[in-house]
């Protein structure tokens, strides 16, 4: 039975006369506090504080939302939907070094606390769940489904996985056998020729048409009606693609994209494709892989038709660490001289970037992720210095999901002294994969019920279609056309947290505990 409309109980209130509490929802009148530079004629800089008025509002009906996955029986699709089983039942199952007991680790949403403010008596800090400072949905509740060109059930594909351990497997098969990916749509020349052994359950028809994008529209609906479901989140969890080219008059522009796949034109990528096909829905659609799935023609549709979306490429392991790391040396004021970054894994995601175009996505998604915290430093780097970076991925069978990742960062010191610092990270891929796609349907379905409105205009409205409030989790991410991208994982999480505090009426955490160091 659907839940929508049913106010969480809250842990906590904020007691301001800005922040008002409905049945129905949350609103908070905000002062959001920025500074304008200004450059003088004589070459100096003045700055400005400047202050702009913003009323949110926030849905506290959390509603029955579905998670469709496209790529759903791969290694992340398997991983995640035996997770959510194993949470949902609160299962624990014997391994070597004791019970295990299913979590939410590697989520941010699920296992990661927000400093609240302090105690009014001790002046500790008081944390609260990520999870619990605004209404959000429990995944233990998402539904779960989707498409995938390989025909196997999700209890097999699981085991062709080889991520989990055999007594959880034991525990969720008989409900992962039940679970069958819808047929895809299936164009050979996006993916590695590898893969084409294991395309057994496709749509009839090798490149794009109007016939595939209405099949997607539909499951889609037929998903929601079935599930009696108040809401949809599609994310993409299948193959990389290589990149499509942007051809003028093809994928540059809504009309011509949509003409295109009616057309049956070959440089429609599958998931551009499903891309089309859920905002057309105004479904939410993320992408996890790196290829271009959101060319120009998909942001423009998604512009019209004020329907979210977000990518690129998960960032879970070797991004997730350069993207904190290199924003700690270069804001230690350490130069950053190269980065090497080396990759092997033994997953059909290694098997598949195997091949040179597909390879080439991936590379172009690892290559960028530096370049705002280089830019944002000019004593260190003169304009348009960068570090040395390169990017390595081979495929190692033996090693299968474990993935390997070596990187070197080498640097320089005060006065010309050198640091070499090397990290060798191995871990199951697909286990931080797996939490990481919870989290974007999570904050994607919480967007959903945001809205804003400046305190003159009447109507609330959304954010803009592009969710780059996403980019803690994703490698590339995509924003709003002609806005920054930020990489630096502290200043994307910090947009996260500051902007789901906002919406009630809490000013951001500076991190001054001015009243502890005050004499
Ligand atoms: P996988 O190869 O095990 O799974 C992909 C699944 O997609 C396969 O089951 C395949 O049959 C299916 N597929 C391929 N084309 C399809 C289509 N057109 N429609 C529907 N299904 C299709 O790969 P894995 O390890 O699950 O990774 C999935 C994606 O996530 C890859 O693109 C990978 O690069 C990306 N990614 C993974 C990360 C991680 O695991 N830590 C990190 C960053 C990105």
């Amino acid at each position: 039975h659907s839940q929508a409309n049913q106010p969480q109980g809250d842990l906590f209130t904020v007691n301001s006369p800005h922040v008002v509490y409905t049945d129905e929802s949350i609103t908070s009148a905000y002062v959001y506090r920025t500074t304008k530079v200004t450059r003088t004629a004589s070459g100096s800089l003045q700055a400005t504080p400047f202050e702009t008025k913003y009323d949110f509002k926030v849905e506290r009906g959390v509603p029955k939302v579905g998670l469709m996955l496209v790529g759903w029986g791969g290694n992340n699709g398997s991983t995640v939907t035996a997770g959510i089983i194993a949470n949902r039942k609160k299962l624990s199952w014997p391994t070597r070094e004791g019970t295990q007991k299913a979590n939410y680790y590697g989520s941010v949403i699920m296992s990661s606390t927000v400093k609240l403010g302090n105690d009014e008596v001790t002046g500790d800090d008081v944390n609260v769940p990520f999870h619990k400072l605004l209404p959000m949905v429990h995944p233990n509740d998402l539904v779960l489904g989707g498409w995938d060109i390989s025909s196997m059930n999700l209890a097999d594909a699981m085991d062709r996985a080889q991520v989990l351990e055999p007594t959880l497997k034991m525990l969720v098969r008989k409900e992962m056998e039940q679970m069958r990916p819808l047929p895809s749509i299936y164009y050979p020349d996006f993916i590695a020729s590898n893969q084409g052994d294991r395309a057994d359950n496709v749509l009839p028809g090798g490149s794009a048409c109007q016939e595939h994008l209405d099949k997607i529209r539909s499951d889609i609906r037929d998903f929601k009606q079935r599930n009696a479901l108040d809401k949809i989140i599609v994310l993409w969890t299948a193959n990389t693609e290589r990149y499509a080219d942007i051809i003028p008059g093809v994928n540059d522009t809504a009309n011509n994209i949509l003409a295109a796949i009616k057309a049956g034109h070959d440089e429609i990528s599958p998931s551009s494709v499903f891309a089309t096909a859920c905002i057309l829905e105004g479904v939410p659609f993320i992408n996890g892989s790196p290829q271009n799935t959101f060319v120009p023609g998909v942001i423009n549709l998604a512009e019209i038709h004020n329907s979210y979306i977000g990518g690129d490429d998960f960032k879970s392991g070797q991004t997730k660490m350069k993207s904190a790391l290199v924003d700690f040396l270069i804001s230690a004021g350490i130069k950053l001289t190269s980065i090497a970054s080396y990759n092997h894994l033994g997953n059909n995601d290694g098997k598949n970037l195997a091949e040179q175009k597909q390879f080439r996505s991936k590379e172009i998604s690892k290559s960028n992720v530096v370049d705002d915290m280089v830019a944002a430093n000019h004593i260190l780097y003169a304009e348009g210095e960068h570090p040395d970076h390169t990017v390595v991925i081979k495929y190692m069978p033996a090693v299968g999901d474990h993935k390997r990742a070596l990187d070197e960062y080498y640097g320089e010191l005060f006065m010309g002294g050198r640091q070499t610092i090397s990290i060798f990270n191995v871990c199951e891929d697909s286990l931080l994969a797996s939490p990481l796609i919870i989290d974007l349907a999570l904050v994607t379905e919480m967007m959903t019920r945001i809205s804003w409105k400046n305190s003159s205009d009447d109507e609330y409205r959304n954010f803009h279609p592009v969710l780059s409030i996403l980019s803690f989790m994703l490698k590339a991410p995509l924003t709003p056309p002609g806005t920054p991208v930020v990489n630096a994982l502290a200043k994307q999480r910090n947009a996260l947290c500051n902007i789901f505090r906002a919406c009630v009426g809490l000013q951001p955490e500076s991190d001054m505990t001015l009243e502890h160091k005050l004499f």
